[in-house]
């Protein structure tokens, strides 16, 4: 079995997770919910790497740079992913696997959080299950490699 290489991408504010509005997005902090998929991962045979960053440019340069390395990408664009149309077009322009990710349900919020400018250009998505939503989409995104590539 392959070990596939995954990016694991957190926006902005996501480096106050724990500390930022616990009622919405859980007490876990952003090392703990990297840790827990770390464990996922391990036994999954995959391998990740982890990148948070509250600046639009830098997440962009991520994505390039996953171009080079990874097999697909786990993202949680976080406010970004409400008005970023150069997140979006990075991800059309790396053609990588993405899974859109978001620890609540963007869907049950506020009207300006139900629309996602990246989720076209993705995979698939998971909202409203906390930190498990990661865990979901990693699962998802492996089962989505194994079977691209058993077709192959
Ligand atoms: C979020 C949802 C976004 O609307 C919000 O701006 C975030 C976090 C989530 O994980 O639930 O920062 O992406």
């Amino acid at each position: 079995m392959k070990t596939y290489k995954v990016l694991v991408l957190h926006g902005p504010n996501l480096n106050l997770l724990g500390v930022r509005e616990p009622e919405i997005y859980g007490a876990m902090t952003l090392s703990e919910l990297n840790a827990r998929l770390e464990e996922i991962a391990s036994a999954l045979g995959a391998v990740l790497r982890f990148f948070q960053s509250n600046c639009e440019g830098e997440l962009v340069d991520a994505l390039h740079e996953a171009r080079t390395w990874a097999d697909g990408v786990i993202f949680n664009p976080a406010a970004y992913t409400h008005t970023s149309v150069a997140l979006r077009d990075a991800v059309s322009a790396v053609g990588l696997p993405v899974v859109e990710v978001h620890l609540s349900n963007i869907h049950a919020r506020e009207e300006f959080r139900r629309r996602s400018l990246i989720a076209p250009v993705c995979i698939g998505n998971v909202s409203g299950f906390g930190w498990q939503s990661y865990a979901l989409a990693l699962r998802g995104l492996l089962g989505y490699l194994a079977d691209r590539d058993a077709a192959a």
